[in-house]
């Protein structure tokens, strides 16, 4: 759709239609003059096994230079962003989390755990599905106690195992979406033999408990309520995420800048 001309914008209020047209017209002249890249992960995404080459992307955006930076397209990052600021600006859903948090602070568990319920699919919410338990984990590993970062990792593989005695009964909706057949990999299947006599076993368990009960769409939740034990159980970097110089800083720096040329 063409953008009104100036004398009939000014003449009455834009469409929320129109609001939208020139919001994506403002932001592809931002990326005018920067070409934003795509990664051989996203095109694996599309079944195909490929990039395009430096040379052949700038033969195709002739005068134009590669982004190195922020992707103006994407919601604004502060300069030291938190972990708050992931939560609002690239999170893609943050409900299921903040239900499941919920769900466990109502049940009176301690901070870790509700913690490690805020927190273990942020790696599906913002990062990849695949082994996201791994990545979550790997993400906030230098922030947290290691009993959360623990428990968000084998959480991955706990899920599939039920724990009647603790609650837990395989999911009927793994039934539906995996099939009534399907069978963990032979690594899960040894992670949650090694998790199940680890220390901080419960801790995972009650991710899973808390994770399965947290589907509801009536449900009001707000990530303020969370704000305070973030505070206590999650060490903030005063430089901002990404810029810490920790094992999991360039993954922050990822999520920032998705489409960076390098
Ligand atoms: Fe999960
Ligand atoms: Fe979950």
């Amino acid at each position: 759709m063409s953008l009104p001309s100036t004398h009939e914008a000014a003449a009455r209020p834009l469409t929320l239609s129109e609001q939208a047209d020139e919001l994506e017209e403002r932001m592809m002249h931002e990326l005018d003059e920067r070409i934003a890249t795509k990664s051989v992960l996203f095109t694996l995404a599309d079944g195909k096994v490929e990039m395009e080459s430096g040379a052949a992307l700038m033969a195709k955006n002739p005068g134009k230079l590669f982004l190195m930076g922020a992707d103006p397209r994407l919601p604004k990052m502060p300069d030291k962003p938190q972990l708050i600021d992931f939560f609002r600006q690239r999170f893609a859903s943050t409900n299921h989390l903040l239900q499941s948090a919920t769900h466990a602070l109502k049940a009176g568990h301690n901070e870790k755990v509700v913690l490690a319920c805020l927190l273990h699919d942020i790696g599906v919410v913002g990062f990849i599905r695949c082994d996201h338990g791994y990545w979550g984990a790997q993400l906030i590993e230098p922030y947290v106690d290691e009993e959360v970062s623990w428990a968000i990792r084998v959480h991955q593989a706990l899920r599939f195992f039920p724990d009647e005695a603790a609650g837990y009964a395989y999911p009927d909706l793994y039934r539906k979406y995996f099939g009534d057949d399907y069978q963990p990999e032979p690594y899960i299947v040894e992670e949650y033999k090694r998790a199940r006599n680890h220390k901080h076993y419960m801790t995972a368990r009650l991710i899973c408990v808390n994770d399965i009960y947290s589907f509801d769409p009536n449900a009001k939740v707000n990530l303020d309520d969370f704000v305070d034990i973030i505070g206590r159980n999650f060490k903030q970097p005063k430089e901002g995420l990404g810029f810490d110089n920790t094992p999991s800083s360039h993954m922050w720096r990822t999520l920032m800048w998705p489409t960076r040329f390098l």
